[in-house]
């Protein structure tokens, strides 16, 4: 079976526009392009699993703008079951401002509107989805409450829990313990345990005395580290030319959601992630650049690494 995925988290729209430079405060630029995409971690990360073949569900909130209508009609199309999301009245979706350089590099600011209204309420109105799922996904664009009653719903069900800590804020010892990955790049492992991203094995070993069962360490261009116990494995990624890398932490986590789903080893898992975050840096937008499966295994042929 292809599994299924439950993702509990944030839909936005992207507001995005490709500048030469990132502008100084104070000052005012003439960028290249204005796009409006989908976005928002937690939506992302759905996407990238529905595109590579998993079941996939939802839990999030929309505002009551006209923003709600293009992505509920969005996510239909990648089918994803939307049920879970609720239209939250008087309140605008969540936006995100976003800032693509030459290099591909972003800054982004979110403004999270409708996301903040995503209670526990939603969550017990929606046990169903996580009896249903095989991985429960999260990040941090909802509120922590919400973030912690969900991991309680999963643990509940025996499902296991993708976590990815982004934007990071302080996590309690209780809740990674009740984590099974946590996937999380350098700056945000660089906060979690105040070792420097630059010194990598001082880094694994603090990462691998977290709490939580297994870590996943996104290297960004570097590929990733799968960090369980005393077992530090580092993957590399391909080489490829940076378009926009709004969203490759997001493809690499609904990636690694969907193939642990359909009972992938973790390993795999990080090996089949890495692959689809570099397809996904080479376009621009988030979701945009999201990879089918097909298109993977394009991917392949092109690097002339065996299919899969
Ligand atoms: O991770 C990328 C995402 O972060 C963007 O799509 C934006 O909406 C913000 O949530
Ligand atoms: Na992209």
């Amino acid at each position: 079976s292809n599994g299924s995925v439950l993702v509990v988290g944030s839909l936005n729209m992207d507001l995005v526009a490709q500048v030469q430079d990132m502008p100084r405060i104070g000052e005012t630029i003439i960028g290249h392009s204005f796009d409006r995409m989908m976005g928002g971690k937690g939506a992302n990360q759905a996407v990238a699993a529905a595109r590579l073949g998993a079941r996939v569900a939802m839990i999030g909130c929309f505002g009551s703008d006209a923003f709600a209508g293009d992505m509920r009609s969005i996510l239909a199309k990648e089918r994803i079951e939307t049920d879970g999301i609720r239209t939250v009245e008087n309140v605008s979706t969540g936006t995100a401002m976003i800032m693509v350089d030459r290099h591909g590099d972003n800054s982004i600011i979110v403004a999270p509107g409708a996301n903040r209204y995503l209670g526990p309420d939603d969550i017990e109105r929606h046990t169903e989805l996580f009896e249903s799922s095989d991985v429960v996904v999260l990040q941090l664009e909802i509120p922590l409450e919400t973030v912690l009653h969900s991991v309680a719903a999963a643990r509940r069900f025996g499902k296991t829990v993708v976590f990815n800590p982004a934007p990071m804020q302080g996590l309690s010892e209780e809740l990674l313990r009740d984590i099974d990955y946590l996937i999380l790049n350098e700056v945000e492992a660089e906060e979690l345990t105040g070792a420097p991203a630059s010194e990598f094995d001082t880094l694994a070993k603090r990462l691998a005395a977290l709490p939580c069962k297994h870590v996943v360490l996104t290297l960004g261009g570097d590929g990733a580290a799968y960090i369980s116990g005393s077992e530090v494995v580092r993957y590399p990624a391909m080489k490829v030319h940076a378009v926009d890398t709004t969203g490759a932490g997001d493809s690499f986590i609904g990636a690694f959601a969907s193939r642990l789903a359909r009972g992938d080893d973790a390993r795999d898992a990080v090996k089949y992630a890495i692959k689809v975050a570099a397809i996904t840096v080479t376009k621009l937008g988030a979701q945009a650049a999201l990879p089918t499966e097909e298109e993977t295994k394009q991917f392949d042929l092109l690097w002339g690494a065996e299919s899969r």
